[in-house]
């Protein structure tokens, strides 16, 4: 199994809430490594590109509202079946069903706008983790 690497966002309302630290910490205590770690006031046109396969959904425009509300810390991290390892930490997308012991599921809850503010984002894939890296960090 060779090493991978994941986009991981800890989205507007997780650097609000100042989770930021905790929520990295669950990540490289799982075992990953961090090689890259920025704060970023995403723009419009970065969240067309990073959320393009839900353009026209009835969530998109309050979730690019959502995640123009105010900075993202970006992370890249590292190891072996990172991509699946982080979604597993992650828990469910909806934070009032995902599992406790999950960052969702420990941290997250319906605050009116139900789905969107998930605290986290993790690549799904090996194609959409270069994908997303590539508009991250360029
Ligand atoms: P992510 O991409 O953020 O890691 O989360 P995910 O795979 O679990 O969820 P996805 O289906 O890719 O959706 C991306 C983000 O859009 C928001 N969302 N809102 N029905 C809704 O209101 C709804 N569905 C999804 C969430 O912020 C989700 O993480
Ligand atoms: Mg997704």
């Amino acid at each position: 199994m060779s090493v991978e690497r994941t986009l991981v966002l800890v989205k507007p309302d997780g650097v609000a809430r100042g989770l930021t630290g905790t929520i990295l910490a669950r990540v490289e205590a799982k075992g990953y490594k961090l090689v890259q770690l920025k704060l970023v006031d995403a723009t419009r046109e970065l969240l067309e590109r990073h959320y393009e396969e839900h353009i026209g959904k009835p969530f998109y425009e309050p979730l690019v509202e959502f995640m123009l509300s105010g900075p993202t810390a970006a992370a890249v991290f590292e190891g072996q079946r990172v991509i699946e390892g982080f979604r597993s930490l992650a828990g469910t997308t909806e934070p009032t069903l995902a599992a406790p012991g999950t960052i969702r599921g420990d941290f997250g809850r319906d605050w009116g706008l139900k789905v969107q503010q998930n605290l986290v984002h993790g690549s799904d894939s090996p194609e959409s983790a270069a994908r997303e890296i590539g508009i991250w960090f360029g």
